[in-house]
């Protein structure tokens, strides 16, 4: 009989559900808060109100568009952490409350197990093309920068990851430094299409092993554009695509040096992208350009699951449901997992 599987993702500033079939997705659906955007990033406080207000008619949207009753459903997954903990709370609750009144096991996922694993949601009717394991995953976004083994859906290693801010922490201040908004990922992403990425250097740290580090690169540019305004006003508006495609590569140059160690070193071939950064479009085509020339197997998410989304939690829950996995009803949610704990 297929199992049939809820999942609740509420670790930032997305309120999302999902129900999947086995693998497959029936319905998906994200409600996203615009009320960050004032304040140049997520508010802790405001998030939590959010999520408060939208879980009930997201979980009930998804459950309607998936064509399911809750009478069906197999298991219930949801989002442990890492995150906000008063956004974790929210959805931890919800699913250990309706999971207790309906008498349906509750699964714990940890959110950077999703992003992994996200190239498993399979949706009717489309090809199937999945990483082989192990494969590694450059698992970007805005809390996190990590190259992890990936040897199958309940086993990882993290090979790499950032001594200092993450990748997209990076895109975000340094968008907020130059006056682009919030979130910065995708602005820069979009100014850098039209500008050249060879104008401006940065400076790229030197870190042994397989860790990244992104604060250098930040501080680089602060002082560039401090500089540069400083002897012509008008220098950020005459140059802002060239300074993001200048910035964006740098990161993306960071990013591949260390992936490509990695391929080296453990001779792995199957390489997937993961995390909110995963949709940047230089990314992307950098990934496919270094997999044809090496001879990798590129695995690059859909956009709709780059950023937090309650499909890949489903999926890494059914994975965790078929291996036996319950969550106990004392399990509190965590804003951060230390360690290799996925
Ligand atoms: O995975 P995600 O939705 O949230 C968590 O951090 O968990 O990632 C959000 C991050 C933000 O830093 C945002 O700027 C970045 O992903 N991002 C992008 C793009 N779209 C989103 N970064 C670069 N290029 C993009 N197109």
């Amino acid at each position: 009989m297929a199992d049939i599987i809820l999942g609740i993702e509420s670790s930032c500033d997305d309120t999302s559900a999902a129900v999947i079939r086995d693998r497959v997705l029936l319905s998906n659906v994200i409600a996203s808060q615009d009320v960050h955007k004032a304040y140049g990033g997520v508010v802790p406080e405001l998030a939590s109100r959010a999520h408060e207000l939208n879980i009930v008619p997201v979980v009930s949207e998804a459950l309607k568009r998936a064509g399911v009753g809750v009478s069906s459903l197999s298991a219930i997954a949801f989002t442990r952490g890492p995150g906000l903990l008063g956004s974790l709370l929210v959805g931890t609750s919800f699913a250990k409350a309706l999971g207790l009144s309906l008498g349906v096991p509750t699964v714990m996922v940890n959110h950077l197990q999703g992003h992994l694993l996200a190239g498993f949601v399979r949706e009717d009717g489309r090809q199937i093309r999945e990483p082989s394991f192990p494969y590694l995953c450059l698992l970007v976004s805005g809390g996190n920068s990590q190259i992890v083994r990936v040897d199958s859906p309940l086993e990882y290693r993290i090979l790499g990851q950032t001594i200092d801010d993450a990748v997209g922490e990076a895109f975000d201040k340094c968008s907020k430094m130059m006056g682009l908004g919030y979130p910065g990922g995708p602005v820069i992403d979009r100014l850098a299409k039209s500008g050249d990425p060879s104008r401006f250097k940065f400076s790229k740290p030197s870190i042994p092993g397989l860790d990244y580090s992104f604060s250098g690169v930040k501080t680089s540019l602060l002082y560039f554009v401090r500089d540069r305004m400083a002897g012509d006003p008008s220098f950020m508006d005459n140059n802002r695509e060239d300074i993001c495609a200048s910035f964006q590569k740098t990161l993306i140059d960071i990013l591949l040096s260390k992936l490509v160690k990695a391929a080296d070193l453990t001779g792995i071939r199957d390489i997937a992208i993961g995390g909110g950064v995963s949709a940047n479009s230089g990314l992307r085509a950098r990934m496919l350009e270094e997999g044809r020339k090496r001879g990798w197997n590129v695995f690059l998410p859909e956009f709709k699951f780059t950023t937090d989304n309650a499909a890949m939690i489903a999926v890494a829950g059914y994975f965790r449901y078929l291996a036996g996995e319950r969550a106990a009803l004392d399990v509190a949610p965590l804003s951060r997992i230390v360690g290799n704990f996925y």
